[in-house]
């Protein structure tokens, strides 16, 4: 029963997460491109979501993504301006061989919200 429940809550929030891209226009991106399509932007968000290991609601409050409520959602403005800029400077930052696939939250986040301290 209870696994029931958590199981329904689980699928409503895909839900929600689906339709918050459907035909949506979007209101309040500061520094992804503006004209970004709705399945970029979805792969983007969920992009973060693997890359921080966390969900929607670590940077939004479901259903009101062009609210700037979550302290989190600035914190990820920063960071997508950085990866941006890596991307745009691949050359100055990194060899040839590296792919722009490669540049991405997961680089320094790998799975966690905040990037763990290396101690050798
Ligand atoms: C690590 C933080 C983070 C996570 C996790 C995240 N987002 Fe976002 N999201 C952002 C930021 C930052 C912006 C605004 C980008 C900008 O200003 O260009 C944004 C913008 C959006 C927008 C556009 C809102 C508008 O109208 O301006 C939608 C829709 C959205 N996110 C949905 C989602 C969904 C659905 C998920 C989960 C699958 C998700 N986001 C996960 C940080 C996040
Ligand atoms: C070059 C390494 C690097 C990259 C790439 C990177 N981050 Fe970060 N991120 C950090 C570091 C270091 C911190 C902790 C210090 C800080 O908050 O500035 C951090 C902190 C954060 C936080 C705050 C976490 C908390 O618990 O307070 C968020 C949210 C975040 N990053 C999102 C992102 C997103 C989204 C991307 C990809 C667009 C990204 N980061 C790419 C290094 C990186």
């Amino acid at each position: 029963m209870r696994n029931k429940s958590i199981r329904s809550l689980f699928l409503a929030e895909i839900f929600l997460a689906t339709t918050a891209f459907a035909g949506s226009e979007h209101k309040n991106l500061q520094v992804l491109s503006k004209d970004i399509s709705d399945a970029d932007l979805k792969k983007t968000m969920e992009g973060f979501t693997e890359q921080l290991g966390v969900k929607c609601t670590f940077c939004h409050i479901l259903e009101q993504y062009e609210k700037d409520d979550r302290p989190h959602k600035a914190d990820a403005r920063r960071m997508i301006k950085l990866v941006l800029d890596m991307k745009a400077k691949k050359a100055d930052y990194f060899g040839p061989r590296v792919k722009d696939a490669v540049i991405t939250c997961g680089v320094c986040h790998r799975g966690k919200a905040e990037p763990e301290p290396f101690i050798p």
